[in-house]
């Protein structure tokens, strides 16, 4: 199996500007990507844009412009927002890429010419806004669809079915004997109750008459691509190496799958939980091929959810416009539990900076240089005497906040990674409390000891930033480059006492200037 740490995001829809949740979802698989990278692991992030479908081409008939040119503009602004974002992928997926569509049609002949594919008609309810047709299931108690499925319209019509349901019993064999595939362990009880009802196959076309705005079929022109089965091949149409055809060289494949799927809650059931491991199977792949879903939660808005119709939804370009990308990109990180739903809020933005950053960590570097600098013209000497070795090690716990760091990233719990190295940061601000580095200055006796302070600080400082780098990569660099050290640092690095004797740090520049509350523009 691969040693690469292959991660996707979801690919977005192009029917609207990114929101704030399409941001958590970039940075997360970002953060995820920075730390494996640290860790020394070759790794491939793979993210996109999901260009095709009703909606699409709805939207740009309304505005007049035909659908390439709608989802060109509105890809741009993605990709405009990730480069902002620092998020720092190795592929792009945009799904009407030609050699997309051309995977996407070799897996539909490969699929037919298997006997997977089968023509039928079917008749029933159809959400518009979904895409999808509707069962008694999907019903309301009041026997209605609710309004989540938009417009339902009764539709009678032939289409492509692809054989799903009669891979039930393997798709829940394979959740009960690798219950790692699903994480969350809640989110794969949860898709296992779902298998367990599976009962129909998918639609896996759209006739033209009335979708034109996709990939059309290459044994009959009178279909376009479903836009699910569409966007979940972009995982393998833009992985390194993969080949449809049944007897394709794989090797450079493999090297890198199976991936890690990072998705939000909303979609996983049916499509990443149930379409996607079938289709994967009826092409050959093998259990241990499957990949693994990492499912995350909402951000709600004042514990609703976002929507146009609200009226509430968050722009993640204004914010990080207004605060810096790395603002947004802490809070994002630190104020949700990975699975679990938040609340977004302007107001904790400013506060988690202000307290961690400003406060917290930017103090921290400003007095620990101006100190080296006053006392030592910024010159360190690493501590020789046991006392004064026990007594930092005593009060700065570098390895065990190190150690919860990575145990916490192999959670991908980013929020506790992150109090891990703010409890090393916290406690260095207590030492310089209790130590009172300028009242031991004014001692000649007590140089050793001043010595051992100003090093083991700066030092904890150095860990600080190697641990902070995957979420706030440059403001680890520029507390790298405050300490006069070169980057690109590497996990093992967070161990104390790596700065050798005759050192020369150099003097402090804020790196998280306070954010003023009544600064925001409205
Ligand atoms: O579903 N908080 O695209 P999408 C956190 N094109 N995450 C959120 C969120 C929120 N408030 N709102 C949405 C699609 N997301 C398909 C995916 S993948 C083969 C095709 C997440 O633009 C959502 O859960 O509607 C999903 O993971 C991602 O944003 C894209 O949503
Ligand atoms: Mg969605």
């Amino acid at each position: 199996m691969s040693d690469t740490f292959f991660i996707t995001t979801a690919i977005d829809y192009t029917n609207g500007k990114p929101h704030i949740g399409h941001a958590y979802e970039k940075v997360l698989a970002d953060v995820l990507a920075r730390f494996q990278r640290l860790a020394g692991r070759p790794v491939f992030f793979l993210t996109g844009v999901d260009q095709h479908g009703q909606k699409v081409q709805q939207s740009a008939e309304k505005q007049g412009v035909n659908p390439q040119e709608f989802v060109d503009t509105l890809t741009a602004s993605f990709v405009a927002l990730w480069d902002k974002l620092d998020v720092r992928y190795d592929r792009w997926a945009a799904t009407t890429a030609p050699s997309h569509k051309d995977c996407v049609r070799k897996i539909l002949q490969r699929l037919h010419d298997e006997g997977q594919l089968y023509k039928a008609t079917r008749q029933g309810y159809y959400s518009v806004r979904q895409e999808q047709f509707l069962t008694d299931k999907e019903r309301g108690e009041d026997g209605q669809f609710g309004p989540e499925w938009g417009e339902v319209v009764f539709l009678e019509e032939e289409n492509y079915l692809f054989r799903l349901a009669e891979h039930r019993d393997w798709l829940l064999h394979l959740l009960d004997q690798n219950p790692h595939l699903v994480q969350p362990d809640f989110r794969r009880a949860e898709l296992r109750n779902a298998v367990e009802k599976l009962s129909g196959d998918l639609t896996v076309s759209r006739p033209k008459a009335r979708l034109s705005w996709g990939i059309e079929f290459p044994f009959d022109p009178d279909f376009v691509t479903y836009v699910w089965f569409d966007a979940l091949v972009n995982y393998i149409s833009f992985a390194p190496g993969y080949d449809p055809a049944p007897n394709a060289d794989l090797s450079e494949f493999r090297r890198h799958w199976p991936a890690l799927h990072l998705i939000g809650k909303d979609i996983l059931i049916p499509a990443h939980g149930v379409y996607w491991p079938i289709m994967l199977k009826a092409l050959g792949f093998k259990d241990s091929e499957i990949p693994t879903l990492l499912v995350h939660g909402w951000w709600n808005i004042a514990g609703s959810k976002m929507s146009k119709s609200l009226g509430n939804i968050v722009d993640p370009d204004v914010l990080a416009d207004r605060y810096g990308p790395e603002a947004l990109r802490y809070y994002l990180m630190s104020d949700i539990a990975t699975g679990r739903d938040a609340d977004f809020s302007e107001e904790r933005l400013v506060q988690r900076f202000n307290a961690d950053l400003a406060n917290s960590l930017g103090n921290l570097l400003n007095r620990t240089l101006n100190m080296a600098q006053k006392y030592r013209q910024g010159v360190l000497t690493a501590p020789s005497q046991p006392e004064h070795l026990d007594l930092v090690r005593e009060a700065l716990p570098v390895e065990a906040a190190a150690a919860d760091y990575r145990a916490a990233f192999e959670q991908h719990a980013v929020h506790q990674a992150l109090e891990a190295a703010f409890r090393l940061v916290a406690a260095c601000n207590q030492f310089i409390d209790s130590q009172k580095p300028w009242a031991v200055a004014k001692n000649p006796d007590q140089a050793g000891l001043l010595d051992a302070i100003l090093y083991a600080l700066a030092d904890s400082l150095r860990v600080t930033a190697i641990l902070i780098s995957p979420v706030l990569p440059k403001a680890a660099r520029a507390i790298f480059g405050q300490l006069n050290l070169d980057a690109p640092f590497q996990i093992e690095d967070a161990r104390r006492g790596l700065l050798p004797t005759g050192h020369q740090l150099g003097t402090p520049t804020p790196v998280f200037p306070r954010i003023e509350p009544s600064a925001p523009a409205a």
